[in-house]
């Protein structure tokens, strides 16, 4: 069997681990999908920079689209964010090429994914991204997979470990949202551009991309009411513990008679359910289907070797040959306005 060759763009976080994990694990990345898995080329933007990796062995190209391109380029692994701009651009020359893509845009998925999905059927190719929701946690392969005999009826969770962060960190310090903030922003824990994070827009993006694969819909961020955290106060904290609530920024996603209803909104979640227990920057995804019932799934949404191993269950799966095709049909959406008091349904 030919070896599966990668080009990677974007050497940042979850670059570098990919980078490790294919260097460190070789033997048993083949052991599992019968091919050796190389690395063609990388590209960054800046070269020289240490990034605790060996990379000299790999060719370098400056312009990601013309790696994307490259005849040594099987798949496309794009890592360098951003919902337009050169990510956009190499991961349409890529399935323009003929070439698979496996991804961890969230942005670049929500805005364009349908587009872009479609693109990659045309093509006869996939683009893959369990790496683009709740980091680590095997989320979209569990809906396609694990639970393809079922019926989903709802998916929830806490996709966005920043907020996460924030609002258990003002619950165990008693300190303000503006405090915490700053904390977290000063800690790098949040995106360039905060207020992805805090208004709830990362955490949209996420849920569009889910609700997409669990109801077979195309994808429809507009159709996410969403509504932020930055309005949370201590005092609302404070009063939802005296209920035994804390509050999340929690996504919901149903198919109602009506339509498919989209919310990521902060909700009152019973203390003791398993996602009134979720701490600091981990994620929790709840799936519901009709024969297997509710399952949790919880770990790390974000860093180095939860995001790399998404990105390389991705590329073990096309070594493989798996050539699932994700997102389905329109669908109505339901409008539902959100509300920070609004429980756990
Ligand atoms: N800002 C995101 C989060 C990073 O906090 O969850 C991972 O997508």
């Amino acid at each position: 069997t030919q070896p599966l060759r990668l080009g990677i763009a974007g050497l940042g976080t979850v670059g570098v681990g990919v980078v490790k994990i294919i260097r460190q694990q070789a033997a048993l990345l083949t052991a599992r999908t019968g091919r050796e898995i190389v690395i063609s080329a990388v590209s960054a933007r800046s070269r020289g920079k240490d990034r605790g990796v060996a990379l000299s062995g790999y060719d370098w190209e400056d312009d990601p689209v013309v790696l994307a391109r490259r005849d040594d380029v099987d798949v496309f692994i794009e890592l360098m964010g951003g919902s337009d701009g050169p990510a956009k651009a190499a991961t349409e020359a890529a399935l323009a090429a003929g070439k698979d893509v496996v991804t961890a845009n969230k942005a670049m998925l929500a805005m364009h994914g349908q587009a872009l999905a479609e693109s990659a059927e045309a093509a006869g190719r996939v683009i893959r991204f369990e790496a683009a929701v709740a980091g680590g946690i095997p989320v979209i392969k569990a809906l396609t997979e694990g639970l393809a005999g079922n019926q989903i009826t709802r998916v929830m969770g806490v996709m966005n470990g920043s907020c996460n962060y924030i609002l258990t960190r003002m619950e165990s310090a008693g300190l303000s949202y503006e405090q915490v903030f700053d904390e977290a922003n000063g800690l790098g824990y949040l995106e360039a551009d905060p207020e992805l994070d805090v208004g709830g827009i990362d955490a949209g993006h996420k849920l569009s991309l889910l609700s997409a694969i669990a109801f077979g819909t195309q994808v429809d961020f507009d159709g996410v009411e969403l509504e932020g955290i930055g309005r949370i106060k201590i005092e609302d904290i404070r009063q939802a513990a005296d209920m035994g609530y804390r509050i999340k920024l929690l996504g919901v996603a149903q198919m109602t008679g009506r339509g498919l209803e989209q919310r990521m909104s902060p909700c009152l979640v019973p203390a003791d359910s398993p996602l009134g227990q979720l701490e600091g920057g981990t994620n929790m995804v709840v799936l519901e289907g009709d024969a297997v019932g509710q399952i949790v799934l919880r770990g790390a949404g974000a860093g180095e070797g939860p995001t790399a191993s998404a990105v390389m269950g991705d590329v073990c799966d096309i070594a493989r040959g798996f050539r699932l095709c994700m997102f389905g049909q329109p669908a109505a959406t339901l409008k539902v306005a959100p509300s920070a008091r609004s429980t756990l349904p």
